[in-house]
C-alpha cells in the first residue's frame, strides 16, 4: 500500500508543501503519497488515534497543532523539548510517532544561504537579532541562531511571551535573549518577522503599516527576512514580498521572503523521512513555479 504522509494544520488554504513533495517523490520514485489534512484542534486526538490504521506514515505539522501534538508522541528530540514545538513527524512502528523540529535547521539555512550570497561570510556569531514575535516560529528560529552564537532581542505585543521565552532559552545558551519593549526602535543587524501581522491585518494601506516598516529602523539592518509569503493573503502587493519585504529593498537592505524556511525545513524533513538526502532543486522549482503561477 502507498505510504501516506500529509501536512497536519487548520485552516488549510492553498498550501504550498504539495507541489514540492509530489515533485520529490515523483523524481524519487517512490510509492508514497502527500496529503492535506485539514484537521481542528478538537479533531486532533482522533486524527492520532487512527493516523496507524490509516497507514500514516509521516507528517507535516502546522498551525495550530505544533505544540498540541506534543502528548501524541512517544518520543521528541531535545531540540523539540527545547523548542516546545514539532513541524516533523514520523511512524517509528509499534504505534509509535516520533517528533523533530526542522524549522529551526530551515530558517538557520535561510539566513546563513543569504549571507553566504551576500559577502561569502556565514558566520552569526555575535550579530544581533531582532525577533518580532513570540509564538512557535519564534522559539525555533531564536533557538537556532542563539546555538549559531547570535544574541537575540525579542519583541512581542504580549511582552509576557517574549519574557517567557528570554528565560526559557537564557539558561541553555551563552549568547543573550533579551525581551525588548514591543514598538522600541532599538535595531540590530538581523530583523525577523515571525509574527502572523499580515494575515490578521488584510488589506492593510501604506499609511496603517507596523512599525517595523519604519524606514529609518529597517535601514539600520544588514538582512530583513519575514517568514511570510504569499498563501492566499489578499494584502501581499507581490506573489512572495509582503510590505516588509518591500520597505526594506526600497532602503537597499537584503532581504529574505518567507519561501526559503519553507523550503529547508521541507527539505530537511525529506530526510527523517526517508533517510536519503532531498531533491532541493526540484522542490525548489515545483516551489518557485507554483508561487510565480497562482493568482490568490
Ligand atoms: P507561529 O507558530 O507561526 O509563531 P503563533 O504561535 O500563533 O504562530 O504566534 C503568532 C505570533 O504573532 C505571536 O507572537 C503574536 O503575538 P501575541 O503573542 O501578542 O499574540 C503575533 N501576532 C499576531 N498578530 C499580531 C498583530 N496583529 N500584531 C502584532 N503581533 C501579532
Amino acid at each position: 500500500m502507498k505510504k501516506r504522509y500529509g501536512l497536519l494544520a487548520h485552516p488549510v488554504k492553498h498550501s504550498l508543501s504539495p507541489v514540492m513533495y509530489d515533485a520529490a517523490f515523483e523524481v524519487m520514485g517512490l510509492d508514497a503519497h502527500y496529503e492535506v489534512f485539514d484537521v481542528p484542534p478538537e479533531g486532533l486526538g482522533e486524527f492520532m488515534k487512527r493516523a496507524v490504521s490509516e497507514n500514516i506514515t509521516g507528517l507535516s505539522v502546522s498551525l495550530p497543532h505544533k505544540e498540541a501534538i506534543i502528548p501524541y508522541l512517544k518520543y521528541t528530540t531535545a531540540d523539540v523539548r527545547a523548542i516546545g514545538a514539532t513541524n516533523t513527524v514520523v511512524y517509528c512502528g509499534n504505534n509509535e510517532f516520533f517528533g523533530l523540529n526542522t524549522d529551526y535547521k530551515g530558517a538557520l539555512k535561510a539566513i546563513k544561504e543569504r549571507y553566504k550570497k551576500l559577502c561569502g561570510r556565514v558566520n552569526l556569531k555575535d550579530k544581533i537579532v531582532v525577533l518580532l514575535g513570540a509564538g512557535g516560529s519564534s522559539r525555533a528560529i531564536a533557538y537556532a541562531l542563539l546555538k549559531a552564537g547570535a544574541h537575540v532581542w525579542v519583541k512581542n505585543r504580549t511582552k509576557e511571551k517574549s519574557l517567557k521565552m528570554a528565560v526559557d532559552f537564557a539558561e541553555m545558551f551563552r549568547a543573550e535573549i533579551h525581551a525588548d519593549d514591543w514598538e522600541s526602535l532599538n535595531t540590530g543587524d538581523i530583523l525577523i518577522n515571525t509574527t502572523s501581522f499580515w494575515l490578521n491585518n488584510k488589506g492593510i494601506s501604506e499609511d496603517e503599516l507596523p512599525f517595523f516598516c519604519n524606514r529609518e529602523f529597517l535601514r539600520e539592518f544588514e538582512v530583513v527576512m519575514d517568514i511570510s509569503y504569499n498563501n492566499g493573503m489578499d494584502n501581499f502587493p507581490h506573489p512572495l514580498k509582503t510590505p516588509l519585504i518591500l520597505a526594506a529593498e526600497e532602503e537597499r537592505v537584503a532581504t529574505i521572503t518567507g519561501e526559503k524556511m519553507l523550503l529547508h525545513q521541507a527539505v530537511e524533513q525529506f530526510k527523517y523521512w526517508f533517510d536519503e538526502p532531498a531533491p532541493v532543486w526540484v522542490m525548489k522549482e515545483a516551489l518557485e513555479a507554483k508561487l510565480a503561477s497562482t493568482h490568490f
